[in-house]
């Protein structure tokens, strides 16, 4: 640990969970929590960082990670497995809850009042998966670099409240241990249903660069499947511009 973590992330309350945080290490600053997560710690161990210096988002994009403000984490498992963006996003929708309702933004962004108040980035590699969240917990809209202002928003901005981030993160571990059971026990398709129907996109005339259709479902790894006058096409991520529908 080369900084000291702060006092508030060092008090995350009992999680009684079973297979998420048997391990919890907590860092004042590290690269990134998914790159830690990726190459160390047993099964559901979780990785938290006050500040991250390569923080990451898809797409090989940077994630904005200042220190005091958000909840940037990562949970770390030992097998390479399938429908983890759904037990994350259902998570993070769950434990925000008491404070607003979220929706969520294809592929996998989280927002509240339309503009991004969490990410979400799965990544393998070899036998092992990590499971990154970044939820901006305590941001006023000067700590969001001018670039990201418009778009993004924090927890205590969309409530207006203060907003205590390990109570934030606590539930976030608890819900997500739930999820996690049930993927593990053959889960995948219950909560592949439950995702998709919150994305809101199945049934929707959408366009995608040059390309028009209709999502006629979302498979389990997250991606549209889109019925376009040339068959059906697979669309992995990327902006989709919703044109009618349901
Ligand atoms: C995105 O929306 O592009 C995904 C952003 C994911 C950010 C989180 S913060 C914790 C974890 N560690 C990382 O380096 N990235 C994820």
């Amino acid at each position: 640990m080369s900084e000291q973590a702060p006092q508030d992330l060092l008090s995350i309350p009992p999680l009684n969970t079973e297979v998420i945080g048997g391990e919890i290490l907590i860092f004042g600053q590290i690269d990134s929590t998914n790159e830690h997560a990726l190459n160390r710690g047993g099964e559901g161990a979780v990785f938290i960082a006050d500040k991250q210096t390569a923080g990451r988002g898809r797409h090989g994009r940077s994630w904005h990670s200042a220190p005091g403000l958000g909840l940037w984490f990562s949970i770390a498992f030992e097998s390479p497995m399938e429908g983890l963006l759904f037990a994350g996003a259902l998570a993070v929708r769950d434990a925000l809850r008491p404070f607003i309702e979220v929706t969520f933004k294809w592929p996998n962004d989280v927002l509240a009042g339309g503009k991004k108040v969490c990410g979400i980035l799965v990544e393998h590699r070899q036998a092992r998966s990590a499971l990154g969240i970044g939820i901006n917990v305590r941001h006023r809209p000067e700590d969001f670099p001018e670039e990201l202002r418009e778009h993004a928003t924090s927890l205590e901005l969309a409530t207006g409240h203060p907003v205590e981030r390990c109570v934030v993160l606590r539930d976030v571990l608890h819900k997500l241990d739930g999820r996690v059971k049930l993927l593990q026990s053959g889960g995948l398709e219950e909560l592949r249903r439950e995702w998709a129907e919150a994305c809101r996109l199945t049934g929707r005339r959408i366009r995608f660069e040059d390309m028009e259709g209709t999502v006629a479902d979302i498979d389990s790894t997250g991606a549209l499947i889109i019925a376009t006058s040339q068959g059906r096409r697979r669309l992995i991520s990327g902006a989709v511009t919703v044109l009618s529908g349901a």
